[in-house]
């Protein structure tokens, strides 16, 4: 497997992914994990994210989810369940309104048909908003959201925007420039 220069840091540091730069930036750039005790990582297999936030923040209680299964993180506390029924999750549903930080790096299988792979970007990105926003704190709580620039993005940021207090984009610079991949931040700041 061919590894860029972020993939070479990824492993030279011991992290599951080179995703874990992409979400880092955004973490520094927002400063989102000030005060942060709950997180939630939805669509979190091999585990980077997840890493990655036990390692910038060893306090945190970090609850991750994923269809897939993934090699124990200490201290992160993850169930195989699709983010469809986070709700089955008794230790997560306990979390209802007090989770800080909601992080999704969620993605659906491609058929490589853009309309349909459209349809279902947008849609398991909506239901990752609707369980974001039930999940979340309404103060100061944050949602991150990987996905991508098609012709449903607006839609999924218009929606954002009617939520959240503060929303902003990113391209982060470990984000291949010719991959549609973007990063939405939408913040609480009740
Ligand atoms: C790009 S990977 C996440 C990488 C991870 N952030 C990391 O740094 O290691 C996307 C993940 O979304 C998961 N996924 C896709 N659909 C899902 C669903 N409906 N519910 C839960 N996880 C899902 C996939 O199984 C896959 O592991």
């Amino acid at each position: 497997m061919h590894l860029d220069n972020w993939g070479l840091k990824a492993k030279k540091l011991g992290f599951r992914s080179r995703a874990v730069f992409k979400l880092e930036e955004i973490l520094e750039k927002t400063n989102a994990l000030k005060g942060c005790k709950n997180v939630l990582d939805i669509g979190a297999a091999p585990g980077g994210w997840s890493q990655l936030i036990k390692y910038k923040l060893k306090t945190a209680n970090v609850f991750a989810i994923d269809i897939l299964d993934i090699e124990p993180i200490k201290g992160v506390n993850f169930f195989q369940k699709k983010v469809e029924d986070i709700d089955l999750v008794k230790d997560i549903f306990l979390l209802k309104g007090k989770i800080n930080l909601v992080i999704s790096d969620l993605a659906p299988n491609l058929t490589g048909i853009s309309v349909i792979d459209e349809a279902n970007i947008y849609e398991l990105n909506d239901i990752t908003l609707d369980v974001a926003v039930e999940y979340l704190s309404k103060s100061k709580g944050v949602f991150i959201i990987k996905t991508f620039q098609n012709s449903m993005l607006k839609k999924l940021r218009t929606k954002m925007i009617s939520i959240f207090d503060d929303v902003q984009t990113f391209k982060p610079a470990a984000s291949k420039k010719q991959s549609a991949e973007i990063y939405l931040y939408g913040a609480f700041k009740g």
